[in-house]
């Protein structure tokens, strides 16, 4: 009897985290996206491109200061397409379709059923997008 409410509760509470999170930041969070891009373990954009206070910055790919310059909010689609799946642009380019692939579904959430993954990928392409567009003010 205890044990099925604690498996409701977190049920519902699983539930409540995935439907809640996405909500709240619906335009994409740049602090997020920062986590995302700089992180080693996860999109680690770094790896390829230049970004502000990175001492042994990368130059196998374009600076990503210098590329923002050259889009504006208007931009937003390209921008995010670039990060979602780059072989729109380029097919024979390097940098990892993050979006068409899972590269930005993390450890435990290969579980998560696809619509569930796909939520999440999405959310995370936004808040690098986010994240991408703060580089303009610096
Ligand atoms: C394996 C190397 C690699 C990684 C990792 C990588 N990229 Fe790229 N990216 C490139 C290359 C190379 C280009 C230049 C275009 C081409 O060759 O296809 C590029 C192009 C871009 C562009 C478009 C530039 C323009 O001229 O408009 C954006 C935006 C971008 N990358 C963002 C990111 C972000 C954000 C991440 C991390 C989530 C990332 N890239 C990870 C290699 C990479």
């Amino acid at each position: 009897m205890e044990k099925k409410r604690v498996f409701r509760m977190a049920i519902t509470a699983l539930l409540f985290a995935l439907v809640a999170i996405p909500m709240v930041a619906v335009a994409g969070d740049a602090k997020n996206g920062e986590k995302l891009a700089l992180g080693r373990p996860v999109a680690n954009c770094v790896s390829c491109h230049h970004f502000p206070k990175i001492e042994f910055p990368s130059d196998i790919a374009p600076d990503l200061v210098e590329v923002m310059k050259g889009y504006a909010e208007k931009d937003r689609d390209t921008v995010r397409q670039w990060v979602y799946d780059a072989r729109k642009f380029n097919p024979d380019t390097f940098m990892p379709p993050y979006g068409a692939s899972k590269l930005l579904i993390f450890k435990g959430e290969e579980k998560l059923s696809a619509e569930e993954q796909k939520k999440l990928i999405d959310k995370r392409v936004d808040d690098i997008v986010e994240f991408l567009y703060s580089l303009k003010k610096k």
